[in-house]
């Protein structure tokens, strides 16, 4: 069953063609990376499917419902939701605060506590909930952001990055924490620049450049297709790994 249909997509930023024509559906309970060179328009793309940003043109559709025009919190409710690249947390409120609030769209306060605790325990960070979120370090904070997204109920969730800055241990429980979400129910798209981790956890990956879908397979079809060798992995492939 699709969950998720993007047809024609296409956002323009003054003179940058950030997304030009993405197209692809994704069944439920499949894990999809998204890889692409700095710049590729990866964020972007999920800005818009997440209603952030409004596309030029194109379709998005969750289920049976269409969201373009929508706001993010109606697309939230909906089911689909993102967590930021570049994490930003209320540093003087707790940590449970920082999730508790993102389970209000669904939730009244003393069960959106209840959620927010369940899902911080998801991401290993039950121990810290009433630290405040100022103090936590950098891979903490990433978790807590997933803990917030998770917070929502989504069906559909989108990582940005949540792996950057993550030692080789914290990368692995974040992998068998995607695996175990999927084995729930979930769909996930991923955007990672460690292809180790990428290749390893997704079932398909979609390869964007210069705002276009450049290819659309396994891992192994991918790390073999040329134009994918030659627009992205290459010889920096080792690099990110
Ligand atoms: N709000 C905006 N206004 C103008 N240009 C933008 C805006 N957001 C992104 N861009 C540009 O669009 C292009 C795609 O950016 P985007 O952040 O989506 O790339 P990315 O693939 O996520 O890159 P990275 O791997 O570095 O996170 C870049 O050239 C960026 O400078
Ligand atoms: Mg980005």
């Amino acid at each position: 069953m699709t969950i998720l249909n993007v047809r024609g997509l296409s956002k323009r930023f003054g003179g940058l063609q950030a997304l030009s024509d993405v197209t692809f559906a994704v069944p439920q309970g499949q894990i999809v990376g998204l890889i692409g060179p700095n710049g590729a328009g990866k964020t972007t793309f999920f800005s818009t499917l997440v209603g952030l940003i409004r596309p030029d043109s194109g379709t998005i559709k969750l289920g049976d419902a269409s969201l373009v025009g929508m706001k993010p919190h109606k697309v939230a409710a909906l089911g689909m939701t993102k967590t930021f690249q570049n994490v930003a947390l209320f540093a003087e409120s707790s940590v449970l605060d920082n999730v508790l609030t993102a389970g209000l769209l669904r939730h009244d306060v003393t069960t959106a506590r209840e959620q927010a605790l369940i899902c911080l325990d998801r991401v290993g960070l039950r121990s810290v909930a009433h630290k405040l979120a100022g103090e936590l370090s950098f891979p903490e904070r990433a978790r807590v952001e997933l803990a917030r997204a998770l917070c929502t109920g989504p069906k559909v969730l989108l990582l940005d990055e949540v792996m950057a800055a993550l030692n080789p241990v914290e990368m692995q429980e974040i992998m068998d924490l995607i695996r175990s979400l999927r084995d729930d129910g979930l769909t996930l798209l991923v955007v990672e620049h460690h292809m180790r981790a990428i290749m390893t956890i997704c079932d398909r990956i979609l390869v964007l450049n210069f705002g276009k879908l450049l290819a659309d397979g396994t891992a192994q079809q991918v790390a073999n297709d040329p134009v994918v060798i030659e627009a992205y992995l290459g010889r920096s492939m080792e690099a990110h790994t």
